[in-house]
């Protein structure tokens, strides 16, 4: 089946010359967004349900309908995985993704805060995030929108601090390399290669390859691998 799915339009011609800037800028300012009610119920239950836990967690963050988060459980049976989205509405269609993995749980969440709350509750936590998935973020494409994408965003040093490994997928290969250009600022090592796949492991990624569109994978290369 053909695809119908648009490529990316910009007028950004390469990394954003503001990019260095807000990166230096949020890395040393404090994020004071207070914890939206919802996001902190979310996080309560994600403690409860993780209990005891002393294993790896992985997060699969703006999971949309959280498809890619049972595929991560599958994948990795040893671990939770836990998948998080801001819409309700996505959320909710998870029934029709469930699979029968028993290790993960999705929960409506913003991430901004919930990242946050994660990085606070790690150096008391039994767990151990081991790796973090965010796959098709909004890629916000217009020049003036910079400031949405999440590594140019006041969230970027907690998702920077809770994982050793993250992998963000895109079909807009500039905003894989603006968010390489920001792991090597906060001293990450990355790559990115081009996602070569049949069986394509979220329905963005399904819309974008039936249209022909390349997607494209950065990973953190892990000091220690
Ligand atoms: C382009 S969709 C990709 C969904 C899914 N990863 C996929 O590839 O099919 C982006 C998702 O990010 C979610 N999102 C955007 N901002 C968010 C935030 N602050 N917290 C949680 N989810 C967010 C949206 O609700 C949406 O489901």
């Amino acid at each position: 089946m053909q695809g119908n799915s648009r490529t990316v339009e910009t007028t950004q011609p390469g990394i954003h010359d503001k990019l260095e800037a807000l990166v230096a800028r949020y890395r040393t300012s404090e994020h004071k967004r207070p914890v939206s009610a919802h996001t902190q119920q979310a996080f309560n239950a994600f403690t409860e349900w993780l209990g005891d836990w002393q294993g790896p967690l992985i997060i699969d963050s703006c999971c949309g309908v959280g498809k890619s988060t049972a595929t991560l459980a599958t994948r990795f049976p040893d671990a939770k995985v836990v998948g998080l989205d801001k819409s309700d509405l996505r959320i909710q269609k998870h029934a029709h993704y469930h699979n029968n993995a028993s290790n993960y749980r999705v929960f409506r969440a913003d991430v901004n805060d919930f990242w946050r709350l994660l990085r606070q509750a790690q150096p008391d936590a039994a767990w151990q995030i081991e790796q973090h998935y965010l796959l098709y973020p909004n890629p916000y494409p217009k020049s003036a929108q910079v400031q949405k994408r999440w590594h140019s965003g006041p969230a970027m040093p907690d998702l920077m601090a809770i994982a050793p490994i993250i992998e963000v997928r895109s079909n807009w290969l500039l905003y894989l390399q603006e968010f390489a250009r920001a792991c090597e600022l906060y001293g990450k090592s990355t790559r990115i290669d081009r996602v070569e796949t049949t069986t394509p492991i979220t329905p963005f990624e399904e819309k974008y390859l039936r249209s022909g569109q390349d997607c494209w994978v950065l990973r953190s290369i892990d000091a220690n691998t």
